[in-house]
């Protein structure tokens, strides 16, 4: 896997999985382009970037918003010409809440960032990838897009769109040279699955952790470098005839039915 002399492009680049992929991107080679609504962490994965050496710029923009979509595309062809890569991964996990209870503004901001978002950077990212005739994106969608998990309607439904928005896209520009696949993590050691722990037991949710690591086949969450490491594949020449597909990194947890009880683990 070689990015010398591509541009890599994600956004959520301030946080977990985004961070790591960030710098998997330069470990081969990329310039990158670090988007997230927070500055301050986006503006520090570029500077761990830039401090081995690499080229990377980052740009404060909320991914639900079309004009900071179109800013952070633009600087990203001001700087340095094209793009590449485009992990386009910025989400939110929302209210743990039924969909019976579930504020419909709760609903809302959820599908902005998870559903219009992803939609918004394909929408201005590809206009630049057809003029180049070629480039790879990743969509971030989750194994919330594949089986549900109740009580997260929103995320849940968040989720499957993208991949639906993943297939559709895939279909109309795989003739122009462009690749596009979703990601589909399992629960994964950032902020994230910390705030949703914190969400089912306030008062305990180490033993939510130690619960939710235990039931998944191998045992504990998967890194974020986990997940970086299929998106670079996926962005990747090596994966050159793929794409439209979900690839799911998990643990081996949806392919037991996120079983709670595993008699081989006893
Ligand atoms: N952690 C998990 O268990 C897990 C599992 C499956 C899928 N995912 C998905 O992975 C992606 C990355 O999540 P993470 O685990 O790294 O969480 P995270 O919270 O560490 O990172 C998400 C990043 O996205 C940014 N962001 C949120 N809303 C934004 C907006 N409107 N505009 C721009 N940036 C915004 C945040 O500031 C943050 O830096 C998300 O799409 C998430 O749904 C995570």
């Amino acid at each position: 896997m070689d990015f010398t002399g591509k541009v890599a492009l994600i956004t959520g680049g301030g946080g977990g999985i985004g961070r790591a992929a960030s710098v998997g991107f330069f470990k081969r080679g990329a310039k990158v382009v670090v988007v997230d609504r927070d500055g301050a962490a986006a503006e520090a994965t570029a500077g761990i970037i830039r401090q081995q050496g690499g080229d990377a710029i980052a740009v404060t923009a909320d991914v639900t918003k079309s004009d900071d979509v179109k800013a952070y595309v633009k600087a990203a062809i001001d700087k340095f010409g094209r793009i590449d890569c485009f992990f386009n991964n910025a989400g939110i996990e929302g209210k743990l809440k039924p969909t019976a209870e579930l504020d419909e503004a709760d609903f809302d901001a959820v599908i902005g960032v998870n559903v219009k978002g992803v939609f918004l950077g394909l929408r201005y990212v590809l206009p630049e990838m057809i003029r180049q005739g070629s480039g790879a994106i990743v969509n971030t969608a989750s194994v919330a897009g594949l089986v549900a998990t109740p009580g997260m309607p929103a995320y849940v439904a968040s989720k499957h769109a993208v991949i639906g928005l993943t297939k559709a896209t895939a279909g109309e520009v795989a003739r122009q040279g462009i690749r596009v696949n979703a990601v589909c993590p399992g629960p994964v050691d950032t902020r994230m699955i910390h705030a949703l722990e914190a969400l089912i037991s306030p008062r305990d949710p180490s033993a939510v952790s130690a619960m939710y690591q235990a039931a998944q086949p191998t045992g504990r969450y998967t890194t974020p470098d986990e997940i970086a490491n299929m998106v670079l594949f996926l962005c990747s020449d090596l994966a050159s005839n793929t794409t439209g597909g979900q690839f799911v990194v998990d643990g081996g947890r949806t392919a037991t039915g996120g079983a709670v009880t595993n008699i081989a683990n006893r």
